[in-house]
């Protein structure tokens, strides 16, 4: 398309550039044979015509006003009558020249211009004119055959050219494209991989800009989402073991009681007690589990009322009392007055509850166990300091997760399951604050709760 407009171009301009060099030259010529043919004998006419038709490269004819041949450089057509388009236009139509290319067959362009193995052939009439009477017309059979075939050989070196062009184009664009897109096909691979299950799979990582983030994006993604499903199936199985363990006990206990009826009712009596207290125990379980759970989902809903915590830290203080006494543990309190926070009253009763049960839980009888609630800056504070076993330094960072035990032997035989502190992590966060632990093991913990006075 782009190949034969520029041919066209090229054709167009040589057309016009040797059409106006024909119609000068003939014009000129015209001019100056004006006047000779009005003095110079038929001999020296013919010498003059034909000194032009040398200088232009062609045959030049003169012809009456009837159109018939005078003069003839070729000499083969005088005395003949030529009837061509041109020659009529001057001759009857008034024009003072006019020019036209044809193929007028191989045998008649050849004998007309003379050029070997021509097929084109052009003419161009020139008025001759004396005083305003018309002589006749000099006919000027211009050679353009050679003109031609370079414009051939241009036209098809063009087509040529534009073809290499063209098919280079689209290797290249081939090339690119397998470039462009080998990452997403290979994102996309992944991406299908994974949407089968197999969450280990991640994208190769290659190039730069956008693709090279999207992929990075993509494997953080995936990275997360392994390592979450990692977190629930060891939470479903951590969950299903502890509830087990209570049920394997009864289970025991329930068979010998079935198998022994002659069993001692004091002893028939303890079973039955041991029982109940599994089934308290499995019930607290499944109840830390439903809180997990239900705090998990984000749109849970959180009350956001003022809460007095200073009343609130005493009368969680006076119910753990009794317990702390048990031990002869010291449970002291040093509360600042009048410190009011948006939160939900139940949840920071559970926050507070589960660290000093805790405190009690893991420092040995006649230990002492401090709660302090304060204001710092814009936050209200807790602290819940013991004396007891403390924790190790690499348990520390672990204390908040699910089913966590730093002695899972000792804690299981206090009753813990290991969710009392993930649940008082998720409910500070809840509340927009932050939970830390400071211990040295065997001499004590503290456990701070910084919460903001406005809330989430
Ligand atoms: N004040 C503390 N002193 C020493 N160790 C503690 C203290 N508080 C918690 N821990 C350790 O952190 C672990 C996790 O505590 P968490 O309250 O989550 O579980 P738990 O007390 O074992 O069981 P649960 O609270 O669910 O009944 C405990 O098992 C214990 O080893
Ligand atoms: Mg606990």
């Amino acid at each position: 398309m782009a190949a034969t407009n520029l041919t066209g171009l090229v054709r167009d301009y040589l057309f016009d550039q040797r059409t106006r060099q024909d119609m000068q030259m003939t014009e000129r010529a015209a001019e100056a044979l004006v006047p000779d043919l009005e003095h110079l004998s038929a001999e020296n006419l013919n010498e003059t015509l034909r000194d032009y038709s040398d200088s232009m490269n062609g045959r030049l004819m003169i012809l009456d006003p009837d159109g018939k041949v005078q003069f003839d450089t070729f000499g083969s057509l005088c005395g003949r009558r030529l009837a061509l388009e041109e020659v009529l236009q001057v001759l009857t139509a008034g024009n003072a020249d006019a020019y036209g290319m044809y193929t007028p067959g191989r045998e008649t362009a050849e004998s007309m211009s003379g050029e070997e193995g021509a097929e084109y052939v052009a003419y161009c009439a020139r008025e001759l004119r004396a005083g305003g009477r018309l002589l006749g017309t000099v006919l000027f059979v211009s050679r353009i055959q050679k003109m031609m075939d370079s414009l051939n050989a241009v036209q098809w070196q063009l087509v040529t050219v534009f073809i290499v062009i063209a098919l280079a184009a689209l290797v290249l664009a081939l090339i690119l494209s397998q470039v462009l897109t080998k990452p997403i096909t290979d994102l996309s691979r992944a991406m299908r991989k994974m949407g089968k299950g197999d969450l280990s799979v991640r994208a190769p990582v290659r190039g730069s800009g956008e693709m090279k983030e999207l992929a990075e994006a993509y494997n953080t993604m995936a990275a997360q989402l392994e390592s979450l499903d990692k977190t629930r199936n060891q939470f479903v199985s951590n969950a299903s073991h502890e509830l087990k363990t209570p049920l394997a006990t009864m289970k025991i206990m329930l068979e010998t009681m079935m198998y022994q009826p002659d069993m001692p009712r004091e002893l028939q009596q303890e079973f039955m007690e041991d029982m109940n207290h599994e089934i308290n125990r499995l019930t607290g379980i499944i109840t830390d589990l439903l809180t997990l759970t239900r705090t998990d989902a984000k749109n849970q809903e959180m009350k956001k009322e003022p809460v007095d915590m200073s009343a609130l830290t005493e009368e969680i203080l006076h119910l753990l009392k009794p317990a702390a006494g048990k031990r002869n543990q010291s449970l002291t309190g040093e509360v600042e007055s009048g410190l009011v926070l948006l939160g939900d009253q139940s949840k920071l009763h559970q926050i507070l509850y589960n660290l000093t049960d805790n405190a009690i839980k893991y420092t040995p009888d006649r230990g002492r166990i401090h709660v302090s609630l304060r204001q710092e800056g814009d936050d209200v504070v807790w602290r819940v300091r013991d004396n007891g076993v403390g924790i190790p330094e690499e348990d520390q960072d672990h204390v908040f997760e699910r089913f966590y035990r730093v002695d899972k032997a000792r804690s299981r035989e206090t009753g813990g399951t290991g969710l009392g502190l993930s649940i008082v992590r998720q409910l500070v966060t809840m509340h927009g604050g932050e939970v830390t632990v400071e211990s040295v093991p065997g001499e004590g913990s503290e456990f701070t709760v910084r919460l903001p006075r406005k809330g989430a």
